[in-house]
């Protein structure tokens, strides 16, 4: 089987190039985000901290977990319910890297990823794929940008869908994310030795996208 670990720190465009090379290439795309973003939801449905390690522990034998393929996409189910669009909030964002610093949740879903890795060919990303989940991936990329050109990117995305924010707020919401999700003891966003770097700080989406494409399809050979 082929992999493709895309890691990097959040508002990087992972995703959504992800998505689309994934198409391109036929394989089957899978954000390991959206996980941790669905246990992030879990918790504040709980009414539990999702820093409480114990307490967000306590709740995951009550939670099933299923990734369904839509039409290329990939679907989040929670206890039976679609919550792809419910965890794309910025709170739920935040309850995911919370949720991501605790060994309980990563052991949690380190086999599902895996596993989904072993049927098929994928391209699979998020933070610690080319360093912990699939460090035999074939291809390994370290996609990023500045904090400040991730900041600009997401103020324009969230304006575009009529969301109230400014650029200083979601700047340092940006910086958080990337010091908490860096600062970890387990499994934190590092790059991975022999991983490619594809920086987007000073190019546009349609660059970007053929930038690490390019650099994906050498390393494919
Ligand atoms: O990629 P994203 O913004 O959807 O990820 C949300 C949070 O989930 C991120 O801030 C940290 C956590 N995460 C993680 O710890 N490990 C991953 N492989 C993917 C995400």
């Amino acid at each position: 089987m082929i992999s493709v670990a895309i890691d990097g720190p959040s508002g990087a465009g992972k995703s959504s190039m992800a998505k689309r090379l994934a198409q391109e290439l036929g394989y089957t795309y899978v954000d390991t985000g959206a996980m941790y973003r669905t246990i992030g939801l879990f918790a504040l449905q709980n009414g539990k901290d999702p820093a409480d390690a114990a307490a967000v522990a306590a709740l995951l034998p009550a939670l099933k977990l299923d990734i369904k393929l839509e039409g290329g996409a990939q679907h989040i189910w929670l206890n039976g319910t679609d919550v792809s669009e419910a965890i794309r909030a910025e709170q739920v964002g935040m309850a995911a890297s919370a949720v991501g610093a605790q060994p309980a949740v990563r052991a949690f879903l380190l086999d599902t990823q895996r596993q989904l890795a072993a049927r098929q060919n994928v391209l699979m990303d998020g933070r610690d794929i080319g360093t912990v989940v699939l460090p035999d991936a074939t291809v390994k990329i370290y996609l990023t940008a500045s904090a400040p050109a991730r900041a600009t990117r997401r103020l324009k995305e969230l304006q575009g869908k009529g969301v109230q924010a400014d650029y200083a707020t979601v700047l340092a919401d940006i910086e958080q994310r990337d010091y908490q999700d860096t600062h970890r003891a387990i499994a934190p966003l590092k790059q991975a030795a022999d991983a490619q770097v594809v920086d987007t700080s000073d190019i546009g989406i349609e660059d970007s996208y053929a930038l690490l494409k390019k650099t994906i399809l050498s390393r494919l050979g």
